[in-house]
């Protein structure tokens, strides 16, 4: 699988991290920056890392901030992306179980690496339920369509 990952400086460790956990597992890694801990703008990977994967680069995403809050906010700003900031095994598995989520959010100054690892392994390996939830993922979708962002000029 493809995986786009992207930080900010406060992300930047943990995105190191989990990069190599997911190239140690054979996944191709597509890094959309940032690449050291000098301090950056979140909107700008976020925005990376979900353009990477509604556009076909990537199969999914993963990206980090401090909080995951910000560059998950920045990254649902892209029409496709369902980015979710999930904090342990559990949020991971239901973001795909049930949201479908296609990036998933860490944040480094409140999740350790053992925690985030264990968290990425268990949203990889979670597969989308469909049935109700495929209904609710189309009307997400269609918010996009009602408020512009899914049609040119939109943020995407
Ligand atoms: C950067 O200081 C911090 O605000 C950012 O990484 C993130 O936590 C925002 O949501």
């Amino acid at each position: 699988m493809r995986v786009a990952v992207g930080s900010d400086h406060a992300g930047f460790e943990l995105k190191v991290s989990l990069a190599a956990h997911l190239a140690g597992l054979g996944h191709e890694v597509v890094d959309y920056g940032t690449w050291g801990t000098e301090s950056v703008d979140y909107p700008d990977f976020g925005a990376a890392v979900g353009r990477g994967v509604v556009g076909g680069q990537a199969d999914l995403g993963v990206c980090t901030c401090g909080t995951g809050i910000g560059i998950s906010i920045a990254a649902n700003k892209i029409p496709g992306v369902r980015a979710a900031v999930v904090h342990d095994v559990s949020s991971a598995t239901l973001a795909r179980e049930h949201n479908n989520a296609n990036v998933v959010c860490f944040g480094g100054r409140l999740t350790t690496p053992h925690v985030a690892t264990e968290a990425l392994d268990a949203f990889l390996g979670a597969a989308f339920q469909g049935g109700r939830h495929q209904r609710r993922i189309e009307k997400i979708a269609a918010l996009e369509v009602s408020s512009g962002a899914g049609e040119a000029g939109g943020v995407g």
